[in-house]
């Protein structure tokens, strides 16, 4: 009685809650590899400017859009350094309560019940809950062997319905890029069809070699482009809840006007944890950097000893592939007795779509030697339930 057409379903992560808290009960140690939230330290720079924030009077109040403008002018000094191009922190950046929000909120912003919203076949499992809410009927767009989306099997008549195209690269849960060539593509995809290209860009600083490219920056990114940018994964404030979108001025404005019965900004002080963060040198950010890629090597390493083949990533704090052949359980099946038996708690992939069935996830968020334990138990549950 109490539910709504557009409430979402729970979904596979509270079955795997639920499995690692039996597990847990059981005595098992559990190895939680099932969710991408980072194991590693915020920098002390914004800690440090939290703990002056609470001290100060000035920070207790509520947040209108002005008080968010030191966070929104060095969110557009940062794009400048990094990208080249100046934006508008008025009109062409909004502060977030984590990309999540943001995404959630905008697509409500800027379409109405019933258009389409074109997204990969498999992605971040929020966007399915965030379609539903907003009422979008969704076009999962097939990946291709690179795991990028392939624009040409959307019908056009289906491009005619659909307000907007969601992307997200570098990629949870596949660790795809996507390189230039592939956003000028999706680019002109969305301004043949009167697209917003919503582009969810958490990953940034986790391109192993080379950048990651921003299609806001690209001719014609401006008229065309929001980017949602987080605090969470660069700098490990997850849980502090900062984001900000940068990008496209009509769309930001209705953004902006939605949010304004909804919420009064972030806390000034995590927008100031914001500010410090935007204000590292790059360099420590590439250090970071390095310890993802090392952990997805060290991992891809452990589970090919045990004869589990993965594609090795170029960016992200994930491994993503089949599962091996040989075993005669699915996907979620795999995940549940994997954590009941062992303690290692995977994501299954159908929880990140219906391209995802048949494939698991591994956050790669604890270090090295635990990674190589995980696998390790992983190679004596496949040989104990190997099917011959
Ligand atoms: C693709 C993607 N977008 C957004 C988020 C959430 O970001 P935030 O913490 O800023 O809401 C995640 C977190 O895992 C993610 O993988």
């Amino acid at each position: 009685m109490f539910r709504s057409s557009r409430t979402p379903q729970p979904g596979v992560f509270l079955q795997m809650d639920a499995a690692k808290a039996a597990a847990r009960a059981s005595g098992l140690r559990v190895i939680d590899l099932s969710i991408g939230a980072s194991d590693l330290p915020p920098p002390p720079e914004a800690l440090q400017a939290l703990r002056e924030s609470i001290d100060d009077p000035g920070t207790y109040g509520y947040c209108l859009k002005s008080g968010t403008l030191p966070f929104l002018e060095s969110a557009a000094r940062w794009y400048a350094r990094r990208y080249g191009l100046e934006l508008d922190p008025k009109r062409e950046a909004l502060s977030l309560i984590g990309s999540q929000e943001g995404l959630a909120h905008l697509l409500m912003a800027v379409a109405d019940p019933g258009a389409v919203l074109l997204m990969p076949e498999v992605a971040y499992p929020v966007y399915f809950g965030a379609a539903k809410v907003a009422g979008l009927e969704i076009f999962p767009i097939p990946l291709g062997p690179d795991r990028l989306p392939v624009l040409s099997a959307i019908p056009a008549e289906t491009a005619a319905r659909a307000k907007v195209l969601l992307l997200n690269y570098p990629n949870n849960p596949t660790s795809a890029v996507a390189g230039e060539g592939f956003w000028l593509e999706a680019l002109a995809f969305a301004k043949r069809h009167e697209l917003l290209l919503v582009h969810d860009n958490p990953y940034l600083d986790q391109v192993y070699a080379g950048k990651a490219v921003s299609p806001l920056a690209l001719p014609g990114g401006r008229e065309r482009v929001v980017e949602l940018f987080s605090l969470s994964k660069s700098f490990h404030l997850a849980g502090f809840r900062l984001g900000f979108a940068l990008g496209n001025a009509e769309a930001l404005a209705s953004l902006e006007a939605l949010k304004g019965p909804i919420d009064f900004n972030q806390y000034l002080g995590i927008q100031r944890m914001g500010i410090a963060c935007l204000e590292l040198p790059e360099e420590r950010l590439r250090q970071e950097t390095l310890v993802w890629k090392a952990r997805a090597g060290a991992m891809a390493d452990a589970l090919e000893a045990i004869g589990w083949h993965f594609e090795r990533p170029r960016a992200c704090m994930y491994l993503w592939d089949r599962l091996p052949a040989g075993l005669a359980m699915d996907d979620l099946e795999f995940c549940q007795r994997l954590v009941a038996e062992t303690g290692v708690a995977l994501n299954p992939g159908r929880s990140f779509g219906p391209g995802g069935v048949g494939h698991v996830r591994f956050a790669l968020v604890q270090p090295e030697p635990v990674l190589r334990e995980a696998a390790g138990l992983i190679g004596e549950f496949i040989r104990r339930h190997a099917r011959d």
